[in-house]
């Protein structure tokens, strides 16, 4: 029997109640005695709001009202599911893993399920799995998913991180298909670039040992991130034999429109074919792709039979790309 290819066949999304705009979070912070404005904010990231959870809120709700989504729009019963991979640096706890949780609360006992850590890479890290998974012929229905809650490990009092980062969840259903979905899928990390985005902290002897908090080297990333981006880019364009021209939509992961900027630029795409929802969301980590995806999807601009481009990176240093055609 030829081996299957992977197709994604629903997308869903889901952000907690409240958009918080820059206005009101510069307020907020303002009153702690930290200063931020609207205009830095937007000029240095593109950033206008993000969705902040409330305490109740769990990573696992999230995932799941996301996963709901995806299932209705691919036609399918949670119990059809054989695999549940959930992408998240914000699970709810240490174990057992989201993926088990969101599989519990879905209804699809039986399904593996497991969590993927690869922060902001952490979707196309999943997918890449997913799609691995599926072409060995074993696994037919799959479920990825990034769900985060990133308003829990920010430090409230740290202007340089806490004005980038949002919560929220997307999901995608990936079925064996005859058809090509996933055409090619590439997976990198450096871990020695591990300081320059982490959260260091770990719980030991019931207590937090370390730091609990994200902390960042701005620069540092905003460097590595164009490049790996490009380079990882056209890298699977060569595995699927095709030019930058076939890409109808790329989807990066949306940490600011300055380093989307940046990597449309190097590839020679026009900027009118990126997928740009940061302004709206924030950056979500490992929910960012899936998220603008999902909104892409249901706005209309991505269609059947278009080349789509989803691209991740962040801590670790991780990084990588799934090529697809919808
Ligand atoms: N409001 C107002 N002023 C601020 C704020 C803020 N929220 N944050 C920093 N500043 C000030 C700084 O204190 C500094 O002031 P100074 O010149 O008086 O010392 C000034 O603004 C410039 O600070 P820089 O850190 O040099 O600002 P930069 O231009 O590098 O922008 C940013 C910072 C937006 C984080 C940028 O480095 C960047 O885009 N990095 C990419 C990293 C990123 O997007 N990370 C997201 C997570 S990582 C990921 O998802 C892959």
């Amino acid at each position: 029997m030829a081996r299957p290819w992977s197709r994604i066949t629903g997308t869903g999304a889901a952000l907690p109640g409240r958009a918080v705009s820059n206005d009101e979070l510069a307020r907020q912070l303002a009153a702690r005695g930290i200063e931020t404005s609207d205009e830095w904010i937007v000029a240095r990231t593109g950033i206008r709001q993000r969705y902040i959870a409330d305490a109740s809120l769990s990573t696992t709700a999230l995932g799941a009202q996301a996963a709901r989504a995806a299932l209705q729009a691919a036609g399918l019963e949670p119990a059809a599911l054989d695999l549940i991979v959930l992408a998240t640096s914000t699970p709810d706890q240490i174990f057992p893993s989201t993926a088990c949780l969101v599989q519990a609360d879905l209804g699809a006992a039986g399904a593996a399920a497991f969590d993927v850590q690869a922060v902001c890479s952490g979707f196309v890290y999943g997918l890449a799995v997913a799609d691995a998974m599926i072409r060995t012929g074993v696994y037919r229905r799959a479920l990825v998913v990034g769900a985060e809650i990133f308003s829990r490990i920010l430090d409230w009092n740290d202007r340089t991180t806490c004005v980038l980062f949002g919560d929220g969840a997307g999901a995608v259903v990936l079925e064996a298909s005859e058809q090509p979905g996933i055409l090619a899928a590439r997976l990198h990390a450096d871990g020695t670039q591990a300081r320059i985005l982490c959260t260091a902290g770990r719980l030991a002897q019931g207590a937090v040992h370390g730091d609990p908090f994200l902390r960042m080297d701005g620069q540092a990333v905003f460097r590595l991130a164009v490049n790996v981006l490009d380079a990882s880019a056209r890298e699977v364009l060569a595995d699927a034999e095709l030019g930058v021209e076939a890409v109808d939509w790329l989807v990066p992961h949306q940490a600011n429109v300055r380093i989307l900027s940046a990597t449309a630029r190097r590839l020679g795409l026009a900027e009118s074919k990126v997928i740009v929802t940061v302004g709206q969301h924030g950056n979500t980590s490992a929910a960012s792709v899936p998220l603008a995806l999902d909104l892409a999807v249901r706005d209309g601009r991505v269609r059947a039979g278009q080349h789509v481009l989803l691209q991740g990176v962040g801590g670790g240093f991780t990084w990588g790309s799934v090529l697809l055609r919808f």
